[in-house]
């Protein structure tokens, strides 16, 4: 089948480099000289018919913007058959005839079982914060969240070092720690809880006194949001409170604050590349796929093992920041 027209939607939590990847979706299909239509508001907009025609000057001004100019949505509906039946209903009267999907796991979730039950190929785009597919090293956002993070600690580490005073940063990653894995070792961190590897709390504690022996007056401690040292950031921090009376402690969750923003380069690069891999695997007949990067190739992983291969936070990392809280 010769593909003519191809859909594009963004779908779940929204991540820095959606646009850039809209973008370049938009691109490539005019650049092969078939037609490309905006699905607003994720799967929702496919059941709601709320379908555009893209065309090259549609995306302009946008590489450098965040959040979706196609808006982005959790759709309920789309979990039933009866709103597949009616998505399927608008990819055919609108001709479509392959739809990339750029989103996290849920997303894939739902463009798998919707090329299954209907046949529609689709291709996946990691777009989520959280770098927690399989497949891929980095997902799309994931540089940029990484940055917002260490850019919003570095501000907390100095007020923290003025007031003498223990900070407890949470973070977002869903159920992976690799956000604050990694801006916890780009800020120095005294400790970085994520839900991969559990240290214990008494371990804290240890880590935290031995700092205030060698003369640290000021620690930051990053928590992924996911990590169950404590039942949540709040109650770790009141734990800890108890074993150090005169340390003042405060506790502060970033929040939403780390998916938005202007994509960082790499994330700009990375969703140019992929919006084009995008689209030629589908011109090439290939679907069910996941576009990802390893050492900085594009590489391509089978959306199911993308959503269900485990993916693993770099145990170097969890070494590396032993060596630096000494
Ligand atoms: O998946 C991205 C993410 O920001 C996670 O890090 C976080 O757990 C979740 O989405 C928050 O979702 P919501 O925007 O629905 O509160």
């Amino acid at each position: 089948m010769k593909v003519k027209k191809i859909a594009v939607l963004t779908s779940g939590g929204d991540s820095p480099g959606m646009n850039t990847a809209l973008r370049s979706v938009v691109r490539t299909c005019a650049f092969n000289n078939i037609d490309c239509v905006g699905v607003s508001r994720g799967y929702q907009g496919l059941i709601n018919d709320d379908i555009k025609s893209l065309k090259t000057r549609s995306v302009r001004g946008i590489i450098n913007r965040g959040g979706t100019m196609l808006y982005s949505a959790r759709s309920d509906e789309f979990r039933t058959v009866k709103g597949r039946n009616k998505a399927y209903e608008n990819v055919k009267k609108h001709n479509i005839d392959g739809i990339v999907v750029i989103g996290g796991d849920g997303s894939f979730t739902g463009g798998l079982i919707f090329q299954k039950e209907f046949n529609v190929p689709v291709v996946g785009i990691p777009g989520t914060i959280d770098n927690d597919l399989y497949g891929t090293t980095h997902t799309l956002g994931y540089d940029t969240a990484l940055n917002t993070v260490m850019d919003a600690i570095d501000k907390i580490r100095d007020t923290a070092i003025s007031h003498d005073r223990l900070f407890f940063v949470e973070v977002m990653g869903r159920d992976a720690g690799h956000i604050a894995l990694n801006s916890g070792i780009a800020i120095g961190a005294q400790e970085i809880l994520v839900p991969e590897h559990d240290i214990g709390i008494e371990r804290l504690i240890q880590s935290l006194k031995d700092s205030k022996k060698n003369g640290k007056t000021s620690s930051i401690v990053v928590v992924a949001e996911g990590d169950k040292t404590g039942k949540n950031v709040f109650d770790l921090a009141k734990k800890v409170e108890q074993e150090f009376p005169k340390y003042e402690i405060r506790v502060s969750v970033l929040g939403h604050m780390q998916r938005g923003g202007s994509p960082s380069c790499f994330d700009r690069v990375l969703g140019t590349k992929m919006g084009v891999t995008a689209v030629e695997s589908l011109l090439n007949g290939e679907s069910g796929y996941m576009i990802g990067v390893d050492n900085g190739k594009i590489v391509k992983t089978s959306l199911k093992k993308a959503i269900k291969g485990e993916t693993k936070i770099d145990p170097e990392l969890i070494r590396i920041s032993r060596i630096m809280n000494i």
